[in-house]
């Protein structure tokens, strides 16, 4: 049973779903909604030893990447979740945003990410953080933004605080990990921030 909230969604239940999910661009940075034919590269992407170290949660074969990718359409329709393909001019994969956990009442959502190895330290995660959480933080009408990384990844903790994520402290062995449990690092965009 679900009590009512005595305050209005900060994001009214159906404004997102009214439409398809939005193609996002900055510059030559065009982030879309997943296609079938990103499987083979979206299971190739989680050979990487550091996707998968820091990522638990993989596919086994690209039967399960296709139904991942229907698990986002659904997530979006639902408006749960958002999973965009990073590109180049909307051409082959190269990274995954995720806007994930969205919570309508109060406006919050977790963002999540990674980039394939040859497409990494050109600013790709950075600047896609940036342009979904603009979107999000603007368009879409959420308050607030999380994100939480490892205090071990620091690379992950450069790109947060690169698009404007402040880090907000310390969850301690919040997250298991391959060799245990991890203390997370937490951070925050809200509406107003740069
Ligand atoms: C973390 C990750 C998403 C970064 O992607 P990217 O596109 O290369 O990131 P950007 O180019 O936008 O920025 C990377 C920043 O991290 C810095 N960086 C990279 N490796 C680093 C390291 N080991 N220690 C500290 N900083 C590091 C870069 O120098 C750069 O900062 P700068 O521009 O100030 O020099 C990518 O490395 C990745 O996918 N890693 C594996 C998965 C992962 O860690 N996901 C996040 C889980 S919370």
């Amino acid at each position: 049973m679900r009590f009512p909230l005595s305050t209005p969604l900060a994001v009214p239940a159906g404004t997102l779903a009214a439409g398809p999910q939005p193609t996002l661009t900055a510059g030559d940075l065009v982030l879309r909604p997943w296609q079938d034919d990103d499987a083979s590269a979206f299971l190739a992407a989680y050979q990487d030893p550091e996707i998968r170290r820091w990522h638990t949660r993989r596919p086994a074969s690209e039967e399960q990447v296709r139904e991942w990718f229907a698990f986002y359409h659904r997530a979006w329709r639902q408006e749960t979740a958002a999973s965009w393909a990073m590109t180049y001019d909307g051409g082959a994969m190269v990274g995954r945003m995720v806007l994930g956990g969205m919570d309508l009442g109060d406006g919050v959502a977790v963002c999540a990410y990674w980039v394939v190895p040859a497409a990494r330290g050109a600013g790709l995660a950075s600047r896609s953080l940036r342009a979904v959480s603009d979107w999000a933080l603007g368009a879409a009408g959420f308050h607030r933004l999380e994100l939480d990384h490892s205090t071990r990844n620091h690379a992950s903790c450069r790109v947060a605080v690169k698009a404007g994520f402040r880090p907000e402290g310390t969850r301690r062995r919040a997250a298991v990990h391959a060799d245990g449990p991890h203390d997370m690092h937490l951070h925050a965009r809200v509406r107003g921030d740069d």
